[in-house]
């Protein structure tokens, strides 16, 4: 068999098998393009011009390297773990991260900001930045490759997802200027940041219980916020100002719970962020627009 035909023909069964896809990918053909290339160690940009594209299409696989994909893919449908379970790697950013079960598969829009350099929303380059309630670091991680001078601490109430983020830090060389820190928000975290970014749990518990399989899968803690999905990112928005310079800036994803905060809270002057990448239900508010706010 070659790659073409094994990702025919598994992208058929995941069609067949009516997985549920949103960890990276959003189609069976690109779940099976995940798998196999990645199995195979081919880089997701090596198919650029036709003639190299043909050749991976026709690159035969082993028998060893088809029983590998075999045993993976037959998880992925039986287990409906995410395929970044399965093969202990997500991309954010454009760069590649180490995840497990302890913390959630990235996937935030977040990421297309962190590419923009936060433009236009921060009025000078940061010096020090705060990844709260980081999961596997990757968004305070590919924030500190964009600021390369930044200091950037990653906060997480969770010791299983600080591990990860550790080896995260470890394996982008971050280990001099990225810090895990434990904290129940910013109960354990000292002074001030210029930026602080979250993509907190939003979930409520009645969504959690609906989530599809694969969602199931990831830790509770990393989805559950209170009974209505507000409770963590309100507490973020009242203690924010604390930790933030005179100028500086909160960036925080609510994800689909941003209806419920903008009608709860009408006098909260946040803005909207819009991602060409899709997704939404990210914000941003300056600290000085937070101690002004009446709401
Ligand atoms: C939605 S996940 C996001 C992970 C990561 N930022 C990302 O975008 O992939 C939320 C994270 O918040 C952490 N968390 C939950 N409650 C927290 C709290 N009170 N203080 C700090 N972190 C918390 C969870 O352990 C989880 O890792």
């Amino acid at each position: 068999m070659n790659v073409l035909e094994c990702v025919e023909e598994l992208a058929l069964r995941f069609d067949q098998a009516e997985l549920f896809y949103g960890h990276g990918t959003d189609n069976p053909w690109d779940e099976a393009v995940y798998l196999v290339f990645t199995t195979l160690g081919i880089a997701f940009n090596s198919g650029e011009d036709d003639s190299d594209l043909k050749s991976i299409e026709r690159r035969a696989l082993s028998t060893a390297e088809s029983e590998e994909i075999a045993a993976l893919a037959d998880r992925r449908i039986r287990e409906r773990l995410p395929m970044a379970y399965l093969l202990k790697q997500a991309w954010f950013a454009g760069l590649p991260f180490y995840v497990d079960e302890r913390v959630l598969v990235p996937r935030s829009p977040i990421a297309e900001l962190i590419l923009q350099q936060y433009q236009p929303l921060l009025p000078q380059v940061p010096a020090r930045v705060l990844d709260l309630c980081t999961g596997s670091g990757c968004i305070g991680i590919a924030t500190a490759l964009v600021f390369p001078h930044a200091q950037v601490d990653l906060a997480d109430i969770s010791t299983d997802a600080l591990e990860v983020a550790v080896h995260n830090i470890r394996q982008h060389g971050l280990e001099g200027r990225v810090t895990a820190l434990q904290s129940d928000l910013f109960g354990s975290l000292d002074g001030v940041y210029d930026l602080i970014v979250s993509n907190p749990p939003y979930v409520s518990a009645e969504e959690v219980a609906e989530l599809p399989p694969e969602y199931q899968q990831e830790p509770d803690l990393g989805l559950l916020s209170g009974d209505d999905g507000l409770a963590i990112p309100l507490r973020i928005l009242r203690e924010a100002p604390k930790y933030l310079t005179e100028q500086g800036v909160l960036v925080l994803e609510l994800g689909y719970s941003w209806e419920l905060l903008a009608q709860r809270y009408p006098g909260l002057p946040v803005a909207w962020l819009e991602f060409e990448s899709g997704g939404d239900g990210v914000l941003a508010i300056s600290r000085e627009e937070l101690i002004r706010a009446v709401w």
